[in-house]
């Protein structure tokens, strides 16, 4: 893990720590004036938070969260749901998304227009594949159908995609497809001719420094739709999918 992953704060953690500065202030609030009523408590805490967040320069997205976190915790108590639904809701958030806070990478697809764009692109030879953060395993099965003289890898870190793609590549019968439940981090690239990632802004740089200590020469690095800080691609492919997403190709 390099040193920039490990020391920067995960915005969730700091999003949490100013909403309990936020309540702490609230409540303090409420303690001296004993007047506010439980929807000012909550907006009070709304705003204070979206400030703190404003002041801390999150991004800008963060603040109608930050704003309507309270407000919304206090309808949805006002609905009586019975507390297993909540145990529930947040099990099946933490087996799909399982690090995302630290990781900032969720889970999204890659589209059937960008699986295609790959299939043309891979090599004519028999190669080697990996997929770093494989999703439900879309992008292995179709291109061991399309390509079936390449070997198929895919590593995934959250618990349920991994094993929705483990039952499709044992069910789909890819003998050139296989996954493994961990993290990319720990994956050793030098063993792959295509590294494929579709993953998000936050990774690139590190996931770059990764790739250019790895990789062999002459292989191929291909980002989907997340390019690297300060590195332009050696190609750039356009896809004609609803987000028209762009591979981005580098020969290493
Ligand atoms: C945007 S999805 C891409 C899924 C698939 N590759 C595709 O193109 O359809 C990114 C995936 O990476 C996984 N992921 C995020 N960080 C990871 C890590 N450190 N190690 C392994 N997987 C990770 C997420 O759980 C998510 O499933």
């Amino acid at each position: 893990m390099s040193d920039t992953r490990r020391r920067k704060l995960p915005p969730a953690v700091l999003a949490l720590f100013l909403q309990s500065l936020a309540v702490s202030l609230a409540v303090i609030t409420q303690m001296l004036s004993q007047r506010l009523s439980a929807l000012t408590f909550a907006l009070l805490c709304g705003v204070l938070a979206a400030l703190f967040s404003h002041l801390l320069k999150m991004d800008r997205w963060w603040l109608p969260i930050q704003l309507l976190f309270v407000p919304a915790l206090l309808l949805t108590l006002s609905f009586s749901l019975a507390p297993t639904f909540f145990l529930v809701a947040f099990l099946v958030m933490l087996v799909v998304y399982w690090s995302t806070f630290r990781s900032q990478v969720p889970l999204y697809l890659s589209s059937e227009k960008v699986w295609q764009a790959l299939a043309g692109r891979l090599p004519a030879e028999p190669f080697t594949f990996v997929d770093l953060g494989s999703g439900i395993g879309g992008v292995l099965t179709y291109l061991a159908r399309t390509n079936p003289h390449g070997h198929y890898h895919g590593v995934e870190a959250a618990p349920l995609p991994f094993l929705w793609s483990w039952l499709r590549v044992r069910f789909a019968a890819s003998h050139n497809c296989s996954v493994h439940w961990g993290s990319l981090w720990e994956c050793d690239l030098s063993r792959y001719d295509v590294v494929f990632a579709y993953l998000s802004p936050v990774p690139m740089a590190d996931l770059w420094h990764k790739a250019r200590q790895e990789m062999r020469p002459g292989t191929l690095f291909i980002s989907n739709t997340f390019a690297v800080p300060d590195h332009p691609p050696h190609e750039t492919i356009a896809t004609e999918d609803l987000h028209h997403s762009q591979l981005y190709l580098w020969r290493m």
